[in-house]
């Protein structure tokens, strides 16, 4: 790709941007932020570590929109994250103007785009994001189940002692509480978790990955996790950018599958050059199924009070 811009120059902006460029995943990465000076101070500092991390990838930053002119693909990464003691749904009516806002600039500048949102709550933004578009559902799409998948793998490496590479995991669902851990496609390098992780084990780490994301806030206190959702944007990229048609737990536009409309959630998709090439869909068990539908609830409830917000 040759570029690639980022809105939002906050920690998970930053982050991403330093991997894109680190990994030169395209030629250029633009920042635009709101915040005066920011996105320029952010993209000089990146750019200063060229000579030790040998990249040729060029970084700017701007307050002006117009930046993102000509991007092959936009991270939105914008928007308040949230405080500890809240949940992602608490900062939907803060954040779903800021987007609006940003997708008016991506589809002046950057008509052509794929637009990758990770701004919170994501499914319900990225529904957002999609609607106002009215772009395919292949150049709109989230972030989130690829963090979720890699926090579940983390916890079982610590668990069993072996090393993260060989964990498989996948997630699906919305990424809040109710987001949807399947034990039944977690493997060892293709070995059932179940041969190592005895049942009631396997059930913490479930219910730990759920909620992933916020035992880093606690801890953090004054951030929300950047290092794993920055890397977790950077695979997707990486897998569209090289046009690897990977197999990955995105927040896709449902036109259908799962027996789910007019929704956006986390379900495995293929990503490549074209984008979300396509949905796949998984025969659920009952248990799987209960959980599915509980989470796409909860989507479902913030996909409503959107109508209410603007
Ligand atoms: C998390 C937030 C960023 O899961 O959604 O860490």
């Amino acid at each position: 790709m040759q570029k690639i811009s980022i809105v939002g120059a906050g920690r998970v902006g930053e982050t991403t941007a330093q991997i894109l460029a680190e990994e030169e995943l395209c030629r250029e990465v633009a920042l635009y932020d709101v915040r005066e000076d920011v996105p320029e101070g952010v993209a000089l500092d990146i750019f200063q570590t060229a000579p030790f991390f040998e990249f040729d990838c060029r970084l700017s930053g701007s307050n002006d929109p117009a930046i993102l002119a000509d991007s092959d693909l936009v991270v939105v990464t914008a928007g308040f994250p949230r405080k500890p003691g809240m949940s992602r749904s608490d900062v939907l009516a803060a954040n779903v103007k800021i987007v609006d806002d940003v997708t008016d600039h991506i589809v002046e500048h950057a008509p052509n785009a794929i637009i990758l949102v990770v701004s919170n709550p994501v499914d319900t933004l990225t529904y957002r994001v999609a609607q106002r578009t009215g772009w395919p559902r292949s150049r709109v799409f989230g972030q989130a189940g690829v963090l979720d998948a890699s926090r579940m793998a983390a916890f079982i490496a610590e668990e069993t002692g072996f090393s993260a590479l060989d964990i498989t995991t996948i997630v699906l669902g919305g990424h809040g509480d109710t987001m949807v851990p399947m034990p039944r496609y977690c493997t060892v390098n293709g070995v059932p978790v179940s041969t190592f992780i005895p049942a009631d084990r396997l059930e913490a780490i479930i219910e730990r990955t759920r909620k992933g994301g916020a035992e880093i806030l606690a801890l953090r206190k004054n951030s929300s996790a950047y290092d794993a959702p920055a890397a977790a944007v950077a695979a997707m990229v990486d897998a569209i950018s090289n046009n690897r048609r990977r197999l990955m737990p995105c927040v896709a536009l449902l036109e259908g599958e799962y027996g789910k409309h007019d929704i956006a959630m986390g379900v495995p998709c293929i990503l490549d050059e074209s984008g979300l090439r396509k949905v796949v869909e998984l025969e659920l068990n009952e248990r799987e199924r209960a959980d599915f539908e509980r989470s796409s609830a909860a989507v479902r409830e913030d996909i409503e009070r959107l109508a209410s917000i603007v």
